[in-house]
């Protein structure tokens, strides 16, 4: 059987498929990343074998459910627990500290995916004493694994490595005292969930909603373009308490931002500044 040759696709098929995603959902990618948003493009293209691009425009336009699976491509939703243990481990050491001294501890997780991250974040704080006078609101742009994040259930197949990342981060316990196995799936424990709040919330076109002693955002500023960046980066800044602290993913970077000058670094490696006073 011959295979079908798929579509291959240029700049200008990706700026007309934005467009339609803008014109049906108004979701704007106008500012990510070209490299990156081509690639996914071209991964939807080769997995759905779309081999005349004028029918797609053609069925995006007809059919709403083809704009979001698009959307869901375009927003990589890549996590797990632990991720980078030793990012976890900074906290431990660098930010628990500081993060004791408040009354209140106010964080924001932007881009939160299926909510590992946060919940890894929340049994941190457990752990340090911290959780009961924490507020984490947990915010990305895909309603779909923020319905997996709220129902904190996960599949016992994904937390295979977890315990592992898990020692990684200097835990003090053991991961598995943070959740229960029921019906062959794995339920997040409850004193965790109840401190989160999950919520839509879009970087590209909504504005900051609080003020943070902590923001972290690993891995989102990735699929942005440079001005993009500069212009989250600015409402994380804005967002930011007195010595609030920003922490973004180890491929990410402050500098040459607009708020490059006025942070300064906790840790290097681990991407983590501090406002200066
Ligand atoms: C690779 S995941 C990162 C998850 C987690 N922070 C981590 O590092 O494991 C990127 C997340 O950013 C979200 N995202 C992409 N564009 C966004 C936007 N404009 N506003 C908010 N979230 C966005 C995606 O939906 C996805 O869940």
């Amino acid at each position: 059987m011959t295979e079908i040759a798929t579509f291959q696709i240029g700049a200008s098929e990706v700026n007309e498929l934005i467009m339609v995603i803008n014109d049906y959902s108004g979701y704007d990618f106008s500012d990510y990343s070209m490299p990156s948003i081509k690639r996914r493009f071209q991964r939807y293209i080769d997995i759905n074998k779309i081999s005349d691009f004028a029918q797609l425009l053609q069925d995006l336009m007809n059919d709403s459910s083809m704009v979001n699976n698009l959307i869901e491509e375009i927003t990589v939703n890549v996590t797990e627990v632990f991720r980078d243990p030793c990012f976890f481990a900074a906290i431990r050491s660098d930010l628990v500290p500081q993060l004791n001294k408040l009354p209140v501890i106010k964080i924001w997780h932007a881009g939160c995916s299926t909510g590992e991250e946060v919940y890894s974040m929340a049994i941190l704080l457990k752990e340090h004493d911290l959780l009961h006078k924490s507020i984490i609101y947990a915010t990305d742009i895909n309603q779909t694994v923020l319905d997996i994040a709220k129902s904190a259930k996960y599949s016992i197949e994904s937390f295979k490595e977890t315990e592992f990342n898990y020692r990684e981060s200097e835990g003090t316990g053991k991961l598995a005292d943070y959740y229960t196995v029921s019906n062959g799936e794995i339920l997040m424990n409850e004193d965790l969930k109840s401190k989160i709040i999950f919520s839509t919330h879009n970087l590209v076109s909504d504005s900051a909603f609080n003020h943070f002693d902590l923001i972290i955002c690993r891995n989102v500023l990735i699929y942005f373009n440079k001005s993009l960046q500069d212009k989250v980066l600015q409402m994380f800044y804005n967002s930011l308490t007195e010595n609030g602290i920003l922490a973004i993913g180890s491929k990410e970077t402050l500098l040459f931002s607009p708020i490059d000058s006025k942070m300064q670094v906790v840790n290097a490696k681990w991407k983590i500044w501090k406002k200066k006073e």
